[in-house]
């Protein structure tokens, strides 16, 4: 039985992972990084060249392979079947493809699926995406929502993974409009979270904000 559930939603580089990280070591909760997912997914389509525009195909994909998701050491190990494509869900083509996936109401329906059966088996979770608290945790203990400045997350993505930095933050710039503008799970805040802007703060900031707003609305819950 999950006995804490904390959602962290945002835009692309707002910094949510790694604070979504941090957190859930400060709270010896486990992490579950919904982006994966839609990677992982991505990536098989890929693997097995469907057309991305077809649901139909796209929904045979969740059928035909085994996904496997596993926090490990603050990170999330992603296995499609048992082979670890960790670092090759990150891979830029896996990252322009994603947003088929991502805009599919039959694929969301079936992530979203997996993310509660994931969190049915976790004692607390830590959970970071785009509709965490909007759509698959409504009932979430703590529900945030991350922000930033589109040149800073530019900034911290080009430092984590090197490039042109305009370049980076046209691509952002492209998969907020995508994100927000989705008809099925579009990224906004839940009427119910709480809303802070990270573009000043360093990531252990961050999460030492979100533990002090989990801590005043959770007087009881004590860290780790
Ligand atoms: O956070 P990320 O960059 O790893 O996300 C990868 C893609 O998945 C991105 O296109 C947004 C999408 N996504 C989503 O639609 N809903 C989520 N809960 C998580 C990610």
């Amino acid at each position: 039985m999950t006995s804490l559930i904390i959602t962290i939603d945002g835009p692309a580089a707002s910094g949510k992972s790694t604070a979504a990280r941090l957190l859930a070591e400060m709270l010896g909760a486990s992490f579950l990084d919904t982006g994966a997912m839609y990677r992982a997914v991505t990536l098989a389509a890929m693997r097995a060249t469907v057309n991305m525009r077809d649901e139909k195909q796209l929904l045979s994909v969740i059928e035909k392979y085994e996904f496997r998701f596993e926090a490990e050491q603050g990170q999330m190990a992603v296995y499609i079947n048992g082979e670890d494509v960790t670092k090759q869900i990150r891979k830029p083509e896996v990252t322009a493809n994603a947003r088929y996936i991502a805009s599919s109401a039959k694929m969301r329906e079936k992530l979203v699926e997996m993310q509660r059966q994931f969190a049915a088996g976790e004692e607390k979770i830590v959970t970071e995406g785009r509709d965490q608290g909007t759509v698959a945790f409504p009932n979430a203990d703590v529900k945030f929502y991350l922000t930033a400045e589109v040149d800073e997350r530019a900034r911290r993505r080009q430092a984590e993974v090197g490039g042109n930095l305009e370049n980076i933050q046209k691509a952002i710039e492209q998969r907020d409009k995508s994100d927000e503008g989705r008809t099925v799970g579009p990224l906004r805040p839940a009427g119910d979270a709480i809303v802070i802007d990270t573009t000043d703060l360093t990531i252990e900031e961050v999460a030492e904000k979100l533990l002090c707003r989990i801590e005043e609305k959770l007087p009881k819950r004590n860290r780790k």
